[in-house]
């Protein structure tokens, strides 16, 4: 360890610094995190312990600094962890003012602390199960708890699943997007490519965030997806973007990772609105979906719509109750998916490895 008293490095004019409460800038090599508050100063690494954001950049909260990507907090001059995560600690320099110049410590006075903790479960690598062909419809239509109504998008999910269980022999799920309570995407790539993390740094911090129940489905469990969705105003539904906007993080996982989660797995697409934009909405689907990784079967979705002129609503439910051709349209979107998966699943050794094909294609964020 260094001593303080015989090595310090001169960062700049104390009052100058003390013009900001918090400042990234460098100690000889180290990244400092130095914060000033009433003419006190404090420094601590300015790299933080979770996955190294920049803690120089963040603010403060009366004596802690919070980490700009995912707000943990530091003591800004002891470097320890907030009440309760005190052993998660980044590393504290010594720091005084002499002659009007702030001298920090070259090298820190207390080391680096992890606080252990058992890795999420997500963050184990994606090894298909054995076991039959798994099918996950993930409806995105909204109602109230209590309040059903008939969804033509679900009605045409649970036939399409149906069929997969009853006639396929695969295993099935529905998850219905509007039963899960999960946040919002908080846009930490807009910010730096590596504060977007897998897992979802929102699911690692709030074991409530029910997106983990779709991340689960998605990455590990099924080999085939099913996503439905109603037409609003030309688009998916706002609880589609809602998950698609958390799912980033699967897709960023290949652009700053080099590490693609979705392998050998095929999503297929249900579309219904009263008005139309089928094709627009199913070709945003196919290019989230194909970024994913994830493959299509041949005609990877069925769509109803009755469009702008034809608008009926009175006409609209009973026409997809009664449409034997949807019905069967829904049913025959499951035979090819499941066809495909099986195909994929039986000749998953030797699918081409994404990375080495150089998957991540032209994105800037991957070069590492
Ligand atoms: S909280 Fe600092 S990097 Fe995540």
């Amino acid at each position: 360890m260094a001593d303080p008293s015989t090595d310090w490095v001169d960062v700049g004019a104390a009052a100058e610094l003390a013009r900001e409460p918090v400042r990234e800038l460098t100690a000889g090599a180290a990244r400092i995190a130095l914060s000033c508050i009433g003419g006190e100063f404090g420094a601590v690494s300015g790299v933080c312990n979770h996955v190294g954001g920049p803690l120089g950049q963040g603010r403060l909260d009366g004596e802690y600094l919070v980490c700009p990507w995912h707000q943990y907090k530091f003591h800004r001059k002891s470097g320890v962890g907030e009440p309760g995560y005190e052993a998660d600690r980044v590393p504290s320099y010594a720091v005084k003012v002499e002659n009007g110049r702030v001298l920090v410590s070259a090298k820190p006075v207390t080391k680096r602390g992890h606080l252990p903790h058992a890795p999420h479960p997500l963050a184990r690598d994606p090894v298909r199960a054995a076991g039959p062909i798994r099918v996950a419809g993930i409806s995105t239509t909204m109602m109230q708890p209590g309040n059903p109504r008939y969804s033509t998008s679900e009605a045409l999910l649970e036939i399409a699943l149906a069929h997969a269980r009853d006639a396929l022999g695969a295993q099935t799920q529905l998850i219905r997007l509007r039963d899960l309570a999960f946040h919002a995407c908080e846009g930490y790539y807009s910010r730096s490519a590596k504060a977007c993390t897998w897992p979802c740094s929102i699911t690692a911090r709030d074991a409530t965030d029910q997106m983990a129940v779709v991340y689960e489905a998605a990455v590990h469990w099924a080999d085939v997806l099913i996503v439905a969705t109603p037409i609003r105003w030309g688009a998916a539904s706002s609880l589609y973007y809602r998950m698609a906007e958390r799912m980033n993080c699967i897709q960023n996982q290949i652009t700053t990772a080099n590490r693609v989660l979705i392998r050998g797995k095929v999503a297929a697409f249900i579309v219904t609105g009263g008005q139309d934009n089928v094709q627009a909405v199913v070709g945003q689907q196919l290019g989230f979906f194909g970024e994913l990784g994830f493959v299509f079967p041949p005609f990877p979705f069925v769509a109803h719509s009755l469009g702008w002129d034809a608008e009926d609503m009175e006409r609209n439910v009973a026409f997809v109750r009664e449409s034997d051709a949807l019905h069967a349209g829904a049913r025959s979107l499951s035979d090819r998916a499941v066809a495909a998966a099986t195909q994929l699943v039986a000749g998953a050794e030797s699918m081409p490895d994404h990375a080495a094909l150089g998957s991540r294609g032209g994105r800037k964020a991957n070069r590492q």
